[in-house]
């Protein structure tokens, strides 16, 4: 009994100093700690500054434009995310692929050892389309790339390709079968070129599952004559080209094994936007001009829906959304969370 009026007299006192007290700065400040000890305020106040520092040194990053006011945590995306979830059915995932798929994921469950991270993921893809993955950090996008390319553990479900009815089950590829029998390419997330190498050798590595280094090489050399830019590097080594040129090699290196299926993990990440706007045009030409097929997962959610046919909203390893890139583009909640808008 003697709690309950030590409670409700505290409340007011705390709840009224600080909004009407302005002048005096510090003591507002410490009934405010006594008023919330719930929040953990120095631990919120943390995520704020981390996140603030991390809008601020990658400004093109974060959701949507990544403007600092528009930064809010992961978690909260999550959440505002999954609530947002619409019913999704594989009917209208196969209508957006025309209904004539080229690559096919079916109640897909994969992870990490024994964490599974998708759960019955369906996803459904045409020759020549491109889809984009856009989602909060963590919710499994680049999973699913690794899952079509045979870098996680899958558990049950299926990934198949080919026209028509007659496809191939690649589930249990490898990831060198996936690349050399199932024309699948997988272009990693920066970093991934040999920087002692010169532009040329890390081609050739592009071809290192050819029957001989004399195919890389004429295979590297078709390549070449694509990218003139690329070939008047070629004798450089790969740690003095700039972003942009890096980027241009990591793509051209998946070519050499020239692949229907694409595999993009966030192709602007750490670029200048130049360079953002270069890949672009580049992914832009191999899926129109050459016919590719991509799959690509974006951060930077705007760029990735105007580049592709179709959007799918990942959160916690589940489809919240997916609908043609441009439709996602308009949705209010897609917008908020993802478009910094
Ligand atoms: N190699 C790995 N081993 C174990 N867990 C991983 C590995 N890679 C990613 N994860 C976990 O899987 C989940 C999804 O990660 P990821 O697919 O990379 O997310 P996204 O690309 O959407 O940011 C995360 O919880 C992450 O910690
Ligand atoms: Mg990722």
């Amino acid at each position: 009994m003697a709690r309950t009026p030590r409670k409700t007299a505290a409340k007011p006192a705390a709840a009224k100093k600080p909004a009407t007290k302005k002048p005096a700065a510090k003591k507002p400040a410490a009934t405010a700690k006594k008023a919330a000890p719930a929040k953990k305020p120095a631990a919120v106040a943390r995520k704020r500054v981390a996140a603030k520092k991390a809008a601020a040194a990658e400004a093109v990053r974060g959701y949507g434009a990544g403007g600092v006011d528009t930064v809010i945590s992961v978690e909260e995306v999550t959440r505002q995310a999954a609530a947002m979830a619409d019913h999704i059915t594989v009917e209208s995932l196969q209508a957006m692929a025309n209904n004539d798929p080229y690559l096919v994921i079916e109640n897909l469950k994969a992870g990490y050892g024994r964490m599974e991270i998708l759960h019955d993921l369906n996803l459904h893809v045409a020759r020549k389309q491109s889809l984009c993955l856009i989602g909060p950090n963590g919710a499994g996008k680049s999973t699913i790339l690794h899952a079509i390319f045979g870098f996680n553990d899958i558990f049950s479900g299926s990934i198949k390709v080919g026209d028509g009815p007659n496809k191939k089950d690649i589930t249990k590829l490898s990831s060198n079968q996936k690349l050399s029998q199932a024309g699948i390419a997988y272009i990693l997330q920066d970093k991934s070129v040999f920087p002692a190498m010169t532009v040329e050798e890390n081609l050739w590595m592009g071809g290192f599952l050819m029957d001989t280094p004399n195919k890389a090489k004429e295979a590297a050399e078709r390549v070449f004559e694509k990218y003139p830019r690329l070939a008047a590097r070629r004798k450089h080594q790969a740690k003095v080209l700039s972003g942009g040129e890096r980027r241009l090699l990591e793509i051209s290196r998946a070519l050499v094994m020239d692949p229907e299926v694409l595999l993009v993990d966030e192709p602007s990440i750490g670029l200048e936007p130049r360079f953002i706007d270069m890949v672009f045009e580049i992914l832009h030409d191999l899926q129109h001009g050459e016919g590719k097929t991509i799959i690509m997962v974006e951060q930077n959610a705007k760029k990735g829906l105007e580049f592709a046919d179709i959007g799918y909203v990942l959160v916690s390893g589940e489809l919240a959304k997916a609908g043609p890139g441009d439709d996602l583009l308009k949705d209010p909640d897609v917008g908020r969370l993802f478009l910094g808008g």
